[in-house]
Order: structure tokens, then sequence, then C-alpha cells
């Protein structure tokens, strides 16, 4: 649980900072609104009282005075202040050391982080003492958030868009992040891969991508760079992260192998075909009366391979069993000279593919076995990384 201070400014983006109010109480944020006068004409103090939970303030001289309510108290109170919307007036404050009601005190008061989405017309943003009124405060440390592309309230289409909820939620996520990857390039495999037979069919699995997607949204995190190797997926690339779309396991393999000089970890939860079809038919298979034989060959084992030549580098593996879990799994960790393996199995519900859970067991070269219970996929990424970051650490003291 955080202690955020939301500042709202006087812009028709207002509305939306409800959105944020709840979603960052649905976190499990302790949320202190602070709203400018103008604020309260696009939105009510009210709406924001009742879903922070907590009273609105807007006055830097409320009347009873109360120490809880003045600007020093909530200066102190607040871990991160957000200011969403921030208009170009709040903006050009900031910049220039104004503080002429409460929110902008405030601002100037705290010693939290300070992460500011901008909301504006596009032809205001694009002035150059916007411009350089932002640039003044990225330099001074303050987190600006870009603005988003889009139809305006004033009819205009361009730049100006207030950052989406989730996309503002993600960056305070990151803020409270420890950025312990930072200089780090983490290299993901995710997704299934897809053998063709013809030019119509290919082999498959069911692997949405959801597991290393979300291994590859806590690196970035965390700091790291990231670059994500998937198999085809209807899952959303998180942001920031270099995505290297491939199809079958020979594509993944020359993707991985690209990228694999330059990186420090590497974290293989795609599930790539074993086989493939021997030839691949150049035009679609006529069906006949009887049986259709498809010969199949071995793919090569590209965590294998990456074991082989790993370095220093710290070598992660998933395996997805439906038998004797564990002991295929320390199977694989030792015959692919992994560091971790991290193994699930399809036989546990909420775990394995699709879900937006897993239940894992991480297993470590040192013999240490961590049987974790159901939990969402991004939170077992992040204890992955823990572990990942031990393994560092160890190895840097050594
Ligand atoms: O994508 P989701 O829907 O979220 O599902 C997640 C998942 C179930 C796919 C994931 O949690 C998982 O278990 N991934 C590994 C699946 C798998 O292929 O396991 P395996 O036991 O067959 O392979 C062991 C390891 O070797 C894996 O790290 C795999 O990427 C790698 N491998 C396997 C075969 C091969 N030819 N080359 C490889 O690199």
């Amino acid at each position: 649980m955080k202690k955020i201070v939301l500042g709202i400014s006087g812009g028709i983006a207002a509305y939306k900072s409800a959105e944020l109010v709840r979603a960052l109480v649905k976190r499990g944020d302790d949320v202190r609104v602070v709203m400018t006068k103008n604020a309260a004409e696009f939105i009510t103090p009210l709406t924001m009282q009742t879903l922070s939970r907590n009273p609105v303030h807007t006055e830097t001289f409320p009347h009873p005075s109360d120490y809880s309510l003045n600007h020093i108290a909530l200066a102190e109170f607040a871990e991160l202040l957000v200011i969403a919307p921030a208009t170009a007036n709040v903006i050009a404050k900031l910049a220039n050391g104004i503080a002429d009601d409460l929110l902008t005190t405030v601002a100037l008061a705290t010693e939290a982080p300070i992460l500011l989405c901008p909301a504006m017309n596009d032809k205001m943003l694009a002035k150059p003492i916007v411009q350089e009124n932002i640039t003044k405060l990225v330099n001074r440390g303050i987190i600006v958030m870009d603005t988003a592309f889009g139809e305006l309230a004033c009819k205009s289409y361009g730049s100006g868009r207030m950052a989406e909820i989730e996309d503002i939620i993600e960056r305070i996520s990151a803020i409270f992040t420890p950025q312990d990857l930072q200089g780090t390039v983490v290299l993901v495999s995710a997704g299934p891969t897809r053998e063709a037979i013809d030019p119509v069919r290919f082999i498959s699995n069911h692997s949405t991508g959801k597991m290393g997607f979300a291994v590859a949204k806590a690196a970035q995190q965390r700091g790291a760079r990231v670059i994500l190797v998937s198999g085809p997926t209807n899952t959303q690339a998180p942001r920031g992260v270099t995505l290297v779309p491939v199809s079958s396991a020979l594509e993944m393999r020359l993707a991985i192998l690209e990228h694999f000089p330059s990186a420090t970890i590497v974290v293989k939860s795609a599930a790539v075909a074993d086989y493939r079809p021997q030839a691949i038919a150049k035009n679609k298979i006529k069906k006949n009366e009887g049986t259709l034989n498809i010969v199949l060959e071995r793919n090569p084992d590209i965590l294998a391979e990456l074991g082989a030549q790993k370095g220093q580098r710290i070598l992660i593996g998933f395996a997805m069993e439906t038998e004797d879990l564990l002991i295929n799994a320390q199977k694989k960790l030792l015959e692919k000279n992994l560091d971790i393996i991290v193994a699930n199995s399809l036989c546990e519900d909420g775990a394995g593919f699709a879900v937006d859970t897993n239940i894992a067991k991480i297993i470590t070269a040192k013999g240490t076995i961590e049987e974790l219970p159901l939990m969402s996929k991004f939170d077992l990424a992040h204890i992955i990384l823990d572990q990942a970051v031990r393994i560092r650490s160890l190895q840097q003291t050594c």
C-alpha cells in the first residue's frame, strides 16, 4: 500500500482522474486528492471524496485550521505526488517555482517523486514555451508521461490527450519497483511455435504467451532492456520492450541466437515444438480416403544450445509437465545447464496454458526448491527475477 497524493488541475481530462483514483484504491493505495479551483469546475470534490474514501483538499488555508489538512502535512504524507491531468498552467508554475494554490504549494514542499500526466490541446502542447517548461521539469528529475494521440475535447486530432489510466498505473508501479535490473539485457522467449504442414495448416500448442509476456513486463519495470522473442499470440506486448515476432522453432532459434550475445539473463518460457513436419507441402494437401501420415523430424533444442555456451549469463528455463513434474524438471535443469528451472504442471487448476495465474516450483542449480502457491503470472515473474538477481549478485561477489 502506497501513500499517494493525486493532484487534479483544471482540464477536461479531470473526469478521467475519477478512474485513476478508483484504480489506485483498487491496488490498495491510500489516496489523498488535491484539486485546483479550476479542476472543481470539471468534476466535483464529492466524486473524488467518495472514490478515494478520504476528504478532498482544495484550500491552502482551510477553516477551521487543521494540521492534517495543511500543505506541509500533505507534502510529508506523499510517497508519490501524481498530477493528472497537468495543465499547461500548472506545468508552467512548477517549472518556475510558483506556489500560489494548494496543489502547487504541495508540489514545491514535497520530497516525494512527482509524476506529471500532461493533458491539453495539441497546439498548446506544441508551443515552445510549454515544451521548454516540460524539459526543465524533466531535467530536475520530475517524471513526465507522454501524452496520447487521438481526438481531443476541442474536436481537433493530435497529441495532447492524457495518457491512458492503465499506462499511468503501470508507470506508478514502476516508480515503486526497485531498479535492480538497470544496465542488464533480459532476453525472454514466449508463446507457441507453429510448424507448417502446408500453406494452410500447422502443428502448434496452447501457449498464449501470457507467462513470457509477464516476465518481459516485470523485467522492464525493474529497469532492464528487454528483448521479447515471441511466437504468434494475441497477447499485447508490454510497452517499452523490443518485440521480435517469430513463427516456427527454427525462426525462434535464429532470433534467440542473434540476441543471446548481448543478454545478461535469458528466460525461456516459450512452448517450442519438439518436432516439425519433415517436408512442408507446397500446396494445400487434399483429403483422400484413408489416413494421412506426416513424418516429423526433431527441432533443435534451443535452450540446450544456449546452455552449452552460456558463459556468465543466467539461464532460466521452464518445464511444463503432465507427470513426474519435479523429476523431469530437475533432469532438464541438468541436461540444459540451467541456473533455474520453473516447473509448472498442466494437471493443476489455474496453472499452465492460457490462464493469468500459475502454480510453480522454482528449482535452482544449487539444489534449492521453492514451492509457490497459486499466484498471478506477473507476481511469479517477479519471484523468478528475484532469484536471478540473487544469483547474479552472488556471481559478482565471487
Ligand atoms: O504461454 P502461456 O499460455 O502463458 O503458458 C505458459 C507455459 C505453460 C507455456 C509456460 O509456463 C511454460 O511452461 N513454458 C515451457 C513449455 C515447454 O515447452 O516446456 P518443455 O518442458 O517442453 O521445455 C523445457 C524448456 O526447453 C523450455 O524452457 C522451452 O522453452 C525449452 N525448449 C524446448 C524445446 C525446444 N526445442 N527448445 C527449447 O528451447
